[in-house]
């Protein structure tokens, strides 16, 4: 008799992936004669939690977000009620990229020990952790990778996902996301600075250009209900954890990453700071070639600029009502232009292999 008798897994997906192994991991389950129930916690309403009666399996997985677990996820997993089975798993997925034919990892960071340590103050024992390097989906960083390069990641994880879901119900215990723990708490005051100042920033550097139909996709979709109508304009509030599902699927490519007016306010703070720091230097009789103050006013230009972002944004997006303003912004991001390719999982692949009403009560 199998250990269990049902797989729940609550999943958050910006872009497809953390969805798409969630439901690979559900048809092995459904092979193994478990029933599984897949669910997204996007919106947190009428979420199912097993029966009394059930032995069910309960996984969580998530994309990685700044060496960290999506917070949204944090958020369900903290709110998570206790006793419901002994044992649950953890998958993260990643910003897989692909050199030539080499497969490049993303990095966890904190992304599986967190909510694995909630999970264990909540009495859970995790018997599963498990990595999977999806094609990357942060746009604002690097242009999305070309359709025969995700499709070849796919490939490779689909029979990655599918090989952990057949250990994992099989009752064996997958450590492969624990590795590289060195690493990854190495990369832990990252994953702490970017969970408390850097994705507020990051929400504040989306803007929707003049192609914006105001269709109301971006709106309807966004898991976090964290873009509003401003000014007949989407506006992002700092709720939004940059899942980057607004910017992949707008049908106009209208959602920009305003990488130009970011740099700007950046080296306008630092040239403040600079002067800021040399009034002290001289104040102080401090020998002016030291070596830090230069280093010091980039970093609390960073740190000014994080700071005022949201007052920043609220101007931006006042002034982006006005042409030149709206042509500056736009044309100044990289995203705008067209070898800036978006991460198409969800119009590439759902038609392909996907059939999500098999599983995926929404
Ligand atoms: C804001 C942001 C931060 C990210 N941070 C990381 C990271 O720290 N490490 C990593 O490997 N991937 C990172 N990624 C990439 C995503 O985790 C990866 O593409 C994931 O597979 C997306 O899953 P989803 O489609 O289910 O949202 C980040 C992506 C975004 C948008």
């Amino acid at each position: 008799m199998n250990k269990w008798n049902s797989l729940y897994i609550y999943y958050i997906s910006g872009t497809g992936n953390a969805k798409a192994s969630s439901e690979w991991i559900g048809d092995e389950a459904e092979k193994a004669g478990l029933r599984s129930v897949i669910q997204q916690i996007d919106r947190l309403e009428n979420i199912r939690m097993p029966d009394n009666d059930e032995r069910p399996l309960i996984g969580f997985a998530f994309p990685t977000h700044g060496f960290n677990c999506a917070p949204i996820m944090i958020r369900f997993i903290a709110g998570f009620p206790r006793g419901l089975c002994r044992e649950v798993f953890l998958l993260n997925t990643r910003a897989g990229m692909k050199l030539s034919k080499v497969f490049l990892p993303g990095v966890s960071g904190v992304a599986l020990l967190l909510p694995a340590f909630i999970l264990w103050l909540k009495g859970y024992k995790c018997i599963g952790f498990r990595p999977v390097d999806l094609p990357s989906n942060w746009i604002p960083l690097h242009p999305g990778l070309k359709k025969k390069v995700i499709e070849s990641i796919f490939l490779r994880c689909e029979r990655i996902v599918r090989n952990f879901a057949v250990r994992i119900i099989s009752g064996k215990k997958v450590y492969k996301g624990l590795l590289t723990i060195p690493l990854d708490l190495l990369i832990s005051p990252i994953a702490l600075m970017y969970y408390i100042g850097g994705r507020f920033f990051l929400s504040k550097t989306f803007i929707a250009n003049s192609n914006c139909n105001n269709c109301g996709i971006c709106i309807r979709e966004c898991p976090t209900a964290s873009i509003k109508l401003v000014s007949d304009r989407p506006y992002w509030k700092l709720s939004c954890e940059s899942c980057m599902r607004c910017l992949n699927l707008c049908p106009k490519r209208a959602i920009e990453a305003a990488h130009g007016m970011a740099v700007a306010f950046w080296i306008i703070f630092t040239a403040i700071n600079t002067q800021i720091i040399l009034l002290l230097i001289n104040a102080l009789n401090i020998n002016p070639e030291i070596w830090w103050w230069k280093l010091a006013s980039q970093v609390t230009g960073i740190a000014c600029m994080i700071l005022v972002a949201a007052v920043l944004y609220r101007i931006m997006h006042y002034a982006m009502g006005f042409k030149p303003v709206s042509y500056l912004v736009r044309f100044t991001s990289l995203t705008t232009f067209p070898f800036w390719r978006r991460y198409n999982f969800l119009k590439t692949r759902k038609k392909k292999r996907i059939s999500p009403e098999k599983v995926m009560p929404t």
